[in-house]
């Protein structure tokens, strides 16, 4: 039968009344990128607004970001160590691990998820050990399950494995439930695509593979059925929450993974995605605020339950 669609969109409260996708403070996390050192801040030029901090000043921005009603954030460590074997990844004088200790202290409520992979730590930039001139995906496992843990030891909530080798969920997992850190979760990048999105992210994490690509470990962005492989053996091997990443140009892929898994599943609005709308937004080609509600909505219709997103203290102001 045909109706009057147009009744349901009258006015502002009708339509919000109506509305199938509402966007709640409580989905989003915040990334933040940490230094070693005291005092420091240092802005991203391709990621206006975004800050490298050192721990003092990290607690600072943090204290602000709670303050609006930020409640969970991601945590980079940006090192200035770099080697062959990620030696400094898993000391508990590391940056995270100082930095997570410390957000602890001073914010206990706040959910406390850190970024486990190797690239920043090693001085090929790659996110594997290196066999030859490939990246060897079992030599890498314990040395992420090491980073995990001293993490875990630090007081995180999740750890969240970005490095895409095979089994490391299942390795973390045991090496954490060995450890008697069966609370600490695991966020998956399950669902990570070798993408020129994250661009301004090796800027800020200096972290940029200073030979060939990321190609042999992260996916390709032709695939879908192959997306559903790696969540289900991802959530086979424990991860809590998984994750899709980039998001605006995967909706597909978290509207598949809605209907074929039963985990959440969150979305990484990347580092690419943030500078497009900011450079945009600067040369007032667009609307920055609407430009972003728009496309966070977008992520949540198409199945997110949690984004992850460089815009998430602004949206906090805007919501
Ligand atoms: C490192 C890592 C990357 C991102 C998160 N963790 C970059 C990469 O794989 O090169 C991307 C984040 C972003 O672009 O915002 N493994
Ligand atoms: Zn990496």
């Amino acid at each position: 039968m045909n109706n009057r669609y147009r009744r349901l969109r009258k006015t502002p409260a009708v339509r919000r009344l109506v509305r199938e996708t509402k966007l709640d403070p409580q989905d989003f996390i915040q990334p933040f990128f940490i230094v070693d050192g005291k005092n420091k801040l240092e802005p991203l030029e391709s990621m206006p607004g975004i800050n490298r901090y050192s721990v003092d000043l990290l607690l600072k921005e943090i204290e602000s970001y709670v303050k609006l009603g930020g409640s969970c954030g991601l945590f980079f460590g940006v090192s200035a160590k770099k080697d062959l074997k990620g030696i400094h990844v898993s000391s508990d004088d590391g940056l995270i691990s100082k930095a997570v200790r410390l957000i602890k202290k001073n914010f206990p409520n706040f959910v406390i998820i850190t970024d486990v992979c190797l690239c920043a730590y090693l001085n090929h930039g790659h996110c594997g050990i290196l066999a030859g001139n490939k990246i060897d995906n079992d030599t890498t496992l314990p040395v992420l399950s090491r980073m995990a843990l001293a993490h875990a030891r630090a007081g995180a909530d999740f750890v969240a494995p970005s490095d895409m080798m095979d089994f490391r969920v299942g390795h973390i997992r045991e090496t954490l439930d060995k450890n008697n850190f069966k609370d600490a979760g695991i966020i998956s990048y399950a669902v990570k695509y070798a993408s020129a999105f994250y661009g301004p992210f090796r800027e800020a994490a200096q972290s940029a593979p200073d030979f060939g690509d990321r190609k042999s470990y992260q996916m390709d962005y032709g695939n879908i059925r192959e997306a559903v492989k790696e969540a289900k053996q991802d959530i086979g091997e424990g991860a809590d929450i998984i994750m899709v990443k980039p998001a605006i140009a995967y909706l597909d892929v978290i509207a598949r993974l809605r209907q074929e898994t039963n985990v959440p599943i969150a979305a990484f609005q990347v580092s690419g995605e943030y500078a497009m709308i900011k450079a945009a937004a600067q040369k007032k080609w667009i609307d920055e605020k609407k430009i972003v509600m728009e496309s966070l909505t977008a992520m949540k219709r198409a199945g997110a339950d949690i984004i992850f997103t460089y815009y998430a203290k602004d949206v906090l102001k805007w919501l």
